[in-house]
């Protein structure tokens, strides 16, 4: 795949409903130019994949087959070009979020699943300063903090904090994925925030627009606190927006700020490994990058 078939992930991406932009799709080519593919059947191009490594993980993503081509075995073939290119660069551990028809698919090939994610949708409201605590936080911080409500400073993310954000996410994901990151960062329609409060408490989160919602998050948080002073940050930027948020169904303090947020859950992925499993930390993971990188 190169630039030239944007064009044709766009259109593949439309008749999925899916969020994508053509930003995404420049990102995806950036972070692995060798690794992005497109099916072509009787001189027609009508499926992609994209692959990128971080180190020994890797993650596939964007496996689209269009309408009329389908279940004629492109998806699979697509799905094992992929992995035939992980196996040359000896890759110990293959990822992916499953969509409901995906799955099957991934599972034939040998991909296990290993927990669920829900994508949190809805409008942020524009009520108020929605970035300072409301009463329902400061009701939750007290009784978390004992009292001791704990002060924690926010800043704008900016190259400068890459570091700090890069610790904070190996601890959640156990993924080197500073290149993603750095990508993000760089990408002047994503905004970012860090926090580094006391006790080794912190996260980051980032967010970007997106072709139905903006998409909040990866996000990474230390503790429920700091969760929420986060996400709250980020949400107050897209107020009045549509926003999605894919959150692991057992991290419950980041679907407790998605329900106090109005948010409500529009689907599921099932997040699936083939080889060296690599286990999350769920407590940390307040919200995915998107299906596409985990
Ligand atoms: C998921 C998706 C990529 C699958 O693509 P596909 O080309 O239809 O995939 P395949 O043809 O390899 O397999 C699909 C089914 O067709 C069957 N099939 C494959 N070749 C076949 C053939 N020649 N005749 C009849 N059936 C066939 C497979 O056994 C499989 O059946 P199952 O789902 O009941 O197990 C496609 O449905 C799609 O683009 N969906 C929307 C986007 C999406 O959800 N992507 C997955 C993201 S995780």
């Amino acid at each position: 795949m190169t630039e030239a078939d944007i064009r044709l992930g766009m259109g593949l991406k439309a008749q999925a409903h899916w969020n994508q932009t053509e930003a995404d799709w420049q990102r995806f080519l950036r972070l692995q130019p060798d690794g992005c593919f497109v099916a072509r059947c009787n001189g027609q191009d009508v499926g992609t994949t994209t692959v990128c490594m971080f180190g020994s993980v890797a993650w596939i993503a964007m496996v689209l087959v269009d309408i009329e081509h389908r279940h004629r075995g492109i998806g699979t073939r697509l799905v094992q070009h992929a992995l035939d290119f992980l196996n040359r660069h000896r890759v110990a551990t293959v990822r992916l979020d499953a969509t409901a028809s995906g799955r099957p698919v991934y599972e034939r090939l040998g991909f296990v699943a290993q927990y669920e994610l829900m994508r949190m949708a809805g409008e942020i409201s524009d009520d108020g300063v929605p970035w300072l605590p409301r009463p329902v936080d400061l009701q939750r911080i007290e009784e978390m903090t004992e009292g001791k409500a704990r002060v924690h400073a926010i800043e704008p993310m900016g190259q400068r904090g890459l570091d700090a954000i890069e610790r904070w996410d190996r601890l959640a994901t156990r993924t080197p994925r500073g290149k993603l990151l750095a990508r993000l960062i760089a990408e002047s329609a994503s905004r970012g925030y860090l926090t580094t409060g006391p006790d080794s408490t912190g996260g980051y989160v980032l967010s970007r627009w997106g072709a139905q919602a903006v998409q909040l998050g990866p996000a990474v948080a230390s503790d429920e606190v700091c969760g929420r002073v986060l996400l709250d940050r980020a949400a107050a930027d897209w107020a009045g927006q549509r926003v999605y948020l894919d959150v692991p169904v057992d991290n419950h303090a980041a679907v407790r700020w998605a329900e106090d947020r109005g948010l409500a859950c529009q689907r599921s992925f099932v997040r699936m490994v083939r080889g060296q499993p690599v286990s999350d930390d769920l407590q940390r993971l307040w919200a995915s990058s998107g299906p596409e990188t985990g």
